[in-house]
């Protein structure tokens, strides 16, 4: 088993419906093993995407993710990493397959309800930036 380390974006907690994205989580048999809902700060947001710190679209993406509350979460089970990648689509919602988190729900290529860890090493490394291992519980 694994885990992977999730986000609700704040267009999610906008139009309250963290618990229809949650019931997409659920079906695809991943397992919330911890979540807080926090309003991120310009540093936490700043550091948690520094590796797009150079592309066009930073300023906005920090702006966007610190413009209302957001969930954090992790996700475990079988390949979550990859299997969670699946489950939210494409980046762009107008390219994201249909039953996707992102087709069924997303604005548009920047405010696109959810992150996911991209690997395994990254999900170590965003989870230890929100969770204690003792916070999470299976
Ligand atoms: P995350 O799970 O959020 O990391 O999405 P991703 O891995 O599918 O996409 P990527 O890591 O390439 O980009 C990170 C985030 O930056 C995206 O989820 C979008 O919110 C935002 N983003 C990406 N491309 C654009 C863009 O062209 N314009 C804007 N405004 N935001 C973008
Ligand atoms: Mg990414």
């Amino acid at each position: 088993t694994e885990r992977t380390f999730s986000i609700l974006k704040p267009d999610a907690t906008r139009r309250n419906i963290t618990g229809a994205v949650n019931a997409l989580i659920e079906g695809a048999g991943l397992r919330i093993v911890g979540q807080r809902r926090i309003q991120m700060t310009k540093a936490q947001a700043e550091k948690f995407y520094e590796v797009h710190k150079e592309r066009p679209f930073y300023g906005e993406l920090v702006e966007f993710m610190t413009s209302g509350p957001v969930v954090v979460q992790v996700l475990q089970g079988e390949n979550a990493v990859a299997k969670y990648r699946e489950v939210m689509g494409a980046t762009n919602p107008a390219q994201a397959a249909e039953g996707t988190i992102r087709k069924q729900f997303a604005e548009s290529v920047g405010e696109n309800t959810v992150h996911g860890s991209d690997s395994q090493e990254n999900a170590k490394l965003e989870i230890a930036q929100f969770f204690q291992d003792s916070d999470l519980t299976a």
